[in-house]
């Protein structure tokens, strides 16, 4: 993998291990159901395509985590700093995860999204991507599980 995705602006580079305390405190501030420790650094031991970006003085803004399969890349995580969000990183870190998944051979983009997150539906709709189905019950909820909206998008 290239070493750095983008700069010189914001710098979107592979994640590394001593990059998780800071991923962990985004992803807590984030999201009621936040990923693990574990569950990073899985990610990290399987070889997912897992990236940060930083701005000019180093501060985490955004980091995101795809798997990519053959000619199928599955966005696993996508997460912009509470303090950062609505400046447009969402969207960059979006294009370079594509560009990215593109250069190692993938045709499409999976994910999933919870029906009640709305700001995220709406950049990824903005980008192409369409509802292709429903997992049943796929996060957990406050009141037990929620489904989640899968969306695709052919690069
Ligand atoms: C979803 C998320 C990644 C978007 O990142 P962001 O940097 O705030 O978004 P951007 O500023 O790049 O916006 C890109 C587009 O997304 C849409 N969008 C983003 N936030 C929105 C909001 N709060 N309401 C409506 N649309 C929104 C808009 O279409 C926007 O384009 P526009 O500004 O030209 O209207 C960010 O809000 C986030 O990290 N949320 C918490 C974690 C999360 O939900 N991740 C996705 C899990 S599937």
């Amino acid at each position: 993998m290239s070493a750095v995705l983008r700069e010189p602006a914001e710098r979107i580079e592979p994640m590394r291990p001593e990059d998780l305390a800071e991923v962990l405190a985004i992803e807590q501030a984030a999201y009621e159901f936040p990923w693990t420790h574990g569950n990073f650094i899985d990610s990290l031991r399987a070889g997912h395509s897992t990236w940060t970006m930083r701005d000019t003085s180093e501060g985490l803004i955004a980091y995101a985590v795809v798997m990519i399969a053959l000619d199928e890349a599955h966005l696993l995580n996508l997460t912009v700093a509470p303090s950062c969000q609505r400046f447009g990183f969402g969207w960059r870190m979006l294009e370079a995860m594509a560009e990215n998944a593109r250069s190692y051979g993938a045709r499409s983009m999976l994910l999933e999204v919870r029906p009640t997150n709305v700001a995220a539906q709406k950049m990824y709709e903005r980008y192409g991507f369409v509802r292709i189905g429903t997992r049943r019950g796929y996060y957990p909820a406050r009141d037990g599980r929620e489904d989640a909206v899968v969306m695709r998008v052919s690069l």
